[in-house]
């Protein structure tokens, strides 16, 4: 059995230890996610690598869409494999692949990336540089991606690991290559009832050479000023 890093072995044991409908980061329907990628025009002869998927259900409703050329990447065979129980029979039309992403070399190139609350994990620069640098060389051309993360008032850990926490202008910020097409915050409901707060960006990945990055929404008008003679 070939050794596990420390991260491997951390995820490992999660998925080992705790039903996954119990694991903080559940949820029965991945809504903000499909959300995005439909919004990215997303149709089943679309592909979408789901990194660090563990065991979500995105894959389930993926597949329910018809789409045909799904992959579930993750650190932990035990995550892909609860899925893979979940989905029974259907497990076979999606790709799983028990990797470590960060010394991830992709053989091919996705038309969607997708990461819910795993980018944010990455709390060392140099991590951070290795996941851009995976993700240029896995996603198309035109390709999108849809990140989620824990807000600047979300928790600053989960599952025992501290995260960095991301406004849509910093989360926009860490993907140069990249312009933010569509921003979202979300409440997510924890299992135990609990509520964390997630910052949502669809990327687009732009032209060599393109201007970054992120344009803020325009602010509102100010109010107009005061006419003199409407002091009277
Ligand atoms: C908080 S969970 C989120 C899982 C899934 N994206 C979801 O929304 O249900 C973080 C996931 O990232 C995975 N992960 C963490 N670091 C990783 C890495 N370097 N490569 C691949 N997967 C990783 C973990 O195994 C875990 O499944």
């Amino acid at each position: 059995m070939p050794q596990l890093s420390g991260t491997a072995e951390h995820w490992q044991a999660v998925y080992d230890r705790n039903d996954p409908q119990n694991v903080s980061w559940y949820q029965p329907t991945p809504a903000m996610s499909l959300r995005l990628l439909e919004a990215g025009g997303a149709r089943p002869g679309s592909s979408v690598l789901d990194a660090g998927g563990g065991a979500s259900t995105l894959v389930d409703e993926l597949l329910v869409r018809g789409m045909t050329d799904v992959t579930v990447l993750d650190l932990s065979e035990a995550a892909l494999a609860a899925a893979r129980r979940r989905l029974g029979e259907r497990a076979m039309a999606a790709h799983w692949m028990a990797r470590d992403l960060l010394t991830w070399s992709p053989l091919r190139r996705y038309d969607f990336w997708h990461d819910r609350a795993v980018f944010h994990f990455l709390t060392d620069p140099a991590d951070r540089d290795r996941y851009r640098r995976v993700l240029a060389a896995a996603l198309a051309t035109r390709g999108q991606a849809v990140i989620g993360t824990f807000a600047e008032d979300g928790p600053d850990s989960c599952s025992g690991l501290p995260v960095a926490r991301y406004g849509v202008q910093a989360l926009a910020e860490q993907f140069p290559g990249f312009q933010v097409v569509q921003a979202e915050q979300e409440q997510h409901r924890t299992p135990s009832g609990g509520w964390q707060s997630f910052t949502w960006v669809r990327l687009v990945r732009l032209a060599e050479g393109a201007p970054p990055s992120y344009a803020p929404a325009p602010a509102p008008a100010p109010a107009p000023a005061p006419q003199p003679d409407s002091l009277y």
